[in-house]
């Protein structure tokens, strides 16, 4: 058996660890939490988390470093949460993004104006990483994002985007949308950290000056449990915790863009992303949903917003852009850009709508 082992190839002596770990750990995990359903998944997980445990790849497959940071680029300012330089964007002969060059400090409520048409949802788009831009960079925290390099799901974790349609699934409970991302990605890590931990325990038999400390992990129970007193938190916190088991078909526009943001919160993004999150909604609805974006961005939350609700703009926003065929055509504060505009498309821009 020794011997055995000792012929056998490197790849394929982890193999089989994982294999026996697999299903040991799977077992003893579900045994722990004395939940039958649990023990099912468990057994049936193998192939599933052999695939996760390719630890971190972004969407392409690609590996990529564990804290998405490998490419850090020097001289980057510290209060810098997002940089953007010489961004384009073309669908096919359409150059929709022709050079955009921003950034967006920590803490900065950016508002993003502009006719339709000129841009500012493939912006939003591309920093979310829901388009690749053609050409240009968009640094986040230091990090470039690049679909090669990044991992499009731990980054889409540390933006919160909220759209103009809510996009709430109609078939899970209020309480269950915000549950939903923050258990799956809760599990998804617990897995990972599961599976370093006993490899670690495996190397520590064989290798008695092995000092790493195993790491501890969550329970399923625990990740959902924490997952629901968090989201029964933010449902408090916006006065629909009496909606938490209701359908969203069964509310009102107001309360369900009220949710879609808290869904995104319940992530703890480092920045929140709206695209008109009001121009959807009746007349009526729309105060109490900017009034709680309101008290994010008093509560220091990074945020861009695409808006046509100037007043809110002049209110909240640290610094409004003006964003006109693919360009950032003026940048100033909510004072100045209202107040006394330059651009000759600006000041046309907000004839009509002011
Ligand atoms: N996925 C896509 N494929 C092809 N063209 C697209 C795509 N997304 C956007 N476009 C085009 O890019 C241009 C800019 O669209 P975008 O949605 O960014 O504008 P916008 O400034 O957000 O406008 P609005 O104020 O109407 O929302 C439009 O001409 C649009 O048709
Ligand atoms: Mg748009």
């Amino acid at each position: 058996m020794e011997k055995d082992e000792a012929k056998m190839p490197a790849g394929e002596q982890a193999d089989v660890f994982e294999n026996i770990i697999d299903s040991a750990d799977a077992v003893q995990d579900a045994a722990a939490e004395n939940n039958a359903d649990l023990i099912e998944e468990a057994e049936e997980s193998g192939a599933e988390e052999a695939q996760e445990s390719t630890e971190a790849e972004n969407d392409n497959g690609q590996e990529v470093p564990e804290n998405d940071k490998e490419a850090v680029l020097p001289d980057c300012d510290d209060d810098v949460l997002i940089s953007i330089t010489d961004l384009h964007k073309s669908f096919g002969k359409n150059e929709v993004l022709r050079g955009v060059t921003t950034q967006v400090k920590k803490g900065e409520k950016v508002v993003i104006i502009g006719p339709s048409g000129s841009g500012k949802s493939t912006l939003l788009r591309c920093l979310n990483m829901m388009e690749t831009p053609t050409s240009g960079t968009i640094v986040f925290d230091g990090a470039p994002l690049d679909p090669k390099h990044s991992s499009i799901n731990l980054h889409r974790r540390s933006m919160g985007m909220v759209f103009q349609h809510f996009n709430l699934f109609n078939n899970l409970t209020v309480v269950e949308n915000i549950m939903l991302a923050p258990v799956k990605t809760g599990i998804a890590d617990m897995k990972k950290l599961r599976r370093k931990a006993f490899f670690l325990k495996l190397r520590k038999v064989f290798d008695k000056n092995c000092t790493e400390e195993i790491p501890s992990y969550p329970s399923k129970a625990e990740i959902r449990k924490k997952a629901l007193d968090n989201a029964m938190a933010l449902l408090e916190r916006i006065g629909l915790s009496d909606k938490a088991a209701a359908y969203p078909s069964t509310l009102s526009g107001g309360q369900k863009q009220r949710i879609a943001i808290v869904r995104a919160l319940a992530m703890y993004p480092r920045v929140m992303l709206f695209d008109e999150p009001t121009s959807a909604l009746d007349p009526e609805m729309v105060g109490e949903v900017l009034e709680v974006i309101k008290e994010l961005a008093e509560g220091g939350m990074t945020m861009v917003i695409v808006t046509h609700e100037i007043g809110f703009a002049r209110e909240v926003a640290t610094r409004v852009l003006f964003i006109d065929e693919g360009v950032i055509k003026e940048d100033a504060p909510p004072a100045e850009l209202f107040g006394a505009p330059k651009d000759a498309r600006l000041k046309e821009f907000l004839s009509k709508v002011l």
